[in-house]
């Protein structure tokens, strides 16, 4: 059942169109994360749900209410935006007590609840401190409690951990969904990270040009990506043209690589039909020779990235550049200007038509 639903809203700002018609309905207790190159529109999208900027068009409700009327302090949202910062001269309890004194709560019940929830992000003794006494994951818990205090109907978070270093912000990951999972509040997350959105998120919107690309689960999203924008854009992606020379044989042929068996397509096909097919880099095998069963194709190794514990090879094959993953030892067997096989299974293969 929708809890939070955005219809059609649109937003310009002059002539430019930062967000055209979106739509989006979330469920309670759903944590939901937005996606997208830099200017997709999701901050837009989150002022406009928080009330701080007005839609040209659309609407949004919250419980089956239209709430685009409401002022922002009415409208019961917890926020926690990257510059959206403490109160400098407050202590910490202060600062998660002010949204209740806001709303008439008394300074005695009020610092009682701050010091809960403070002990619920984790802060327990540190009520007393002031921001700048405080880290940055400090702060950014503290503001956390601030947003959550009054239960809020929905949270709203925009990179929220985007100031933090790698290991505080996976802790920090992992605090905000235990967290977010032990209130059930509903909750909408902005991030960069796609890794980020990956594991944190029950479903990853993805924006592009303010418009919803694609809203589903993130294997979903990486596995099943209805548009070559997406498909690029989350993770590495082989993206190969082709023409779906049988829909009923299910195979497809790009004139460089020959023809490709592919398992499966979320859309109906058409025979003649020009797609991109998506093969992930994770599943395709390098070899010497040729591996019985599988779909092979000669490959020239240009490029070996080393990641550690992985790597990424680059080569060509025929005119088309191919990325293969392969792991720890095995990237030993080939050098770069080197010949190899590559190969795949029809399963691996995912048809996109968009
Ligand atoms: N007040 C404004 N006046 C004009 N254009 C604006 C205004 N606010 C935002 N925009 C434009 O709207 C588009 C969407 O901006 P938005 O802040 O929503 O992007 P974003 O997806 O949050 O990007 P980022 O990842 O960089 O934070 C951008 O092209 C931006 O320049
Ligand atoms: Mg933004």
């Amino acid at each position: 059942m929708s809890y939070l639903q955005l219809s059609d809203i649109t937003k310009t700002y002059g002539h430019f169109t930062a967000l055209d018609n979106v739509s989006l309905s979330v469920d309670k207790g759903e944590f939901v994360t937005f996606l997208g190159p830099s200017g997709s529109g999701k901050t837009t999208t989150l002022m406009i749900i928080a009330g701080f900027e007005k839609a040209s068009a659309g609407t949004v409700e919250v419980g089956g209410q239209s709430i685009s009327q409401l002022a922002p302090h009415e409208r019961n949202i917890g926020i926690v935006f990257q510059n959206y910062a403490l109160f400098p001269h407050k202590t910490a309890v202060e600062n998660v007590y002010f949204p209740l004194q806001m709303r008439g709560v008394s300074r005695t019940q009020g610092l009682r609840q701050a010091e809960d929830m403070l002990s619920l992000v984790g802060l327990k003794g540190f009520g007393h401190r002031h921001p700048k006494e405080l880290s940055g994951g400090q702060q950014q818990r503290v503001a956390l409690a601030r947003a959550l205090v009054f239960e809020p109907s929905l949270l709203l978070l925009d990179e929220p951990l985007g100031a933090l270093d790698k290991n505080l912000r996976e802790q920090m990951q992992i605090e905000i969904k235990r967290i977010q999972r032990s209130l059930g509040v509903t909750t909408i997350f902005v991030t960069h990270d796609q890794s980020e959105a990956m594991s944190m998120s029950d479903r990853i919107v993805v924006f592009e040009k303010g418009r919803i690309e694609q809203a589903a689960a993130p294997l979903d999203i990486y596995h099943r990506p209805q548009t070559s924008f997406v498909a690029a854009f989350i993770g590495e992606s082989n993206l190969i043209p082709a023409t779906i020379s049988s829909a009923a044989g299910k195979t497809a042929e790009n004139p460089a690589l020959g023809a490709f068996d592919y398992a499966g397509a979320d859309n109906a096909l058409s025979d003649g039909q020009k797609v991109t097919l998506l093969i992930r880099p994770e599943h395709i095998k390098l070899s010497r020779n040729p591996i019985e069963g599988r779909r092979n194709v000669r490959m020239t190794v240009e490029t070996i990235v080393n990641y550690g514990d992985n790597a990424l090879v680059i080569g060509r094959a025929g005119e088309v550049t191919m990325r293969v993953r392969v792991l720890g030892a095995d990237v030993v067997i080939i050098k770069e200007g080197e010949e190899c096989c590559i190969s795949w299974m029809p399963e691996s293969v995912f048809v996109i038509t968009k």
